[in-house]
């Protein structure tokens, strides 16, 4: 029989994340599974788990220390089930399901509707769950979620510097401040854990 342990991975900018992976690790021990929560900087061996879920926040693109671990343990990652979670301050609402072939949950708090559905203005493109998930599923191929996760996160602006500013004001145009719905994130993780625990379909 396996004796199954989950490892939630994540990194983080400012501390929103860190809660996220919290609730990510209440939702999937609510199946009375073994879970160990680990910045991503922390991990280098991967062997000891049996699924992994990586969560980090949208920082011009996913945060690159994400893309980087998912390409450094590309293989072990390769042979377990895995799960990824996004957390952002602005999602163009665009009605997919899924980006090639990975089912999408995201949180109705995050999504806002463009202002004309057939036209997107540049920043509507850029924060569309496919603009930020593809080029994550691009860099490691053989690496494919069972579900990827899109959260509000917080903003806190007197946190970044200058040019973060700049970027997310006038770039996503994003609002500061938000909150995080840790009952959604502990919902997708509960739900997921099934399917984390079912094994690599190959
Ligand atoms: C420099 C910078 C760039 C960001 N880029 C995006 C982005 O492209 N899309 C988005 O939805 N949110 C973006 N955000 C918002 C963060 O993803 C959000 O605030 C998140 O909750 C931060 O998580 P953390 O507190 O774990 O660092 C950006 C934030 C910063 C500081």
């Amino acid at each position: 029989m396996t004796t199954h342990k989950i490892l939630v991975a994540y990194t983080t900018n400012a501390g929103t994340t860190t809660q996220a992976a919290q609730a990510v690790s209440e939702g999937l021990s609510s199946n009375g599974v073994q879970v160990e929560v680990r910045r991503l900087e922390e991990v280098t061996d991967l062997s000891p788990y049996t699924a992994v879920v990586i969560g980090a926040p949208m920082i011009m693109g996913w945060h690159r220390a994400a893309t980087k671990f998912i390409k450094q343990h590309r293989d072990a990652l390769s042979r377990v089930p895995v799960a990824y979670f996004f957390m952002a301050r602005s999602l163009t609402q665009t009605g997919e399901t899924q980006v090639e072939g990975v089912p999408l949950i995201i949180d109705p708090k995050l999504s806002q509707p463009p202002q004309q559905a057939d036209r997107l203005s540049y920043r509507e493109r850029y924060a569309t769950v496919g603009n930020y998930l593809r080029p994550v599923l691009k860099a490691t191929p053989q690496v494919k979620p069972v579900s990827a996760g899109f959260f509000g996160g917080r903003l806190d602006l007197h946190r970044l510097k200058l040019w973060q500013k700049l970027f997310v004001l006038f770039i996503i145009q994003a609002q500061p401040g938000g909150s995080i719905n840790l009952q959604f994130i502990r919902e997708w993780a509960a739900n997921l854990c099934t399917t984390l625990l079912a094994g690599k379909v190959t």
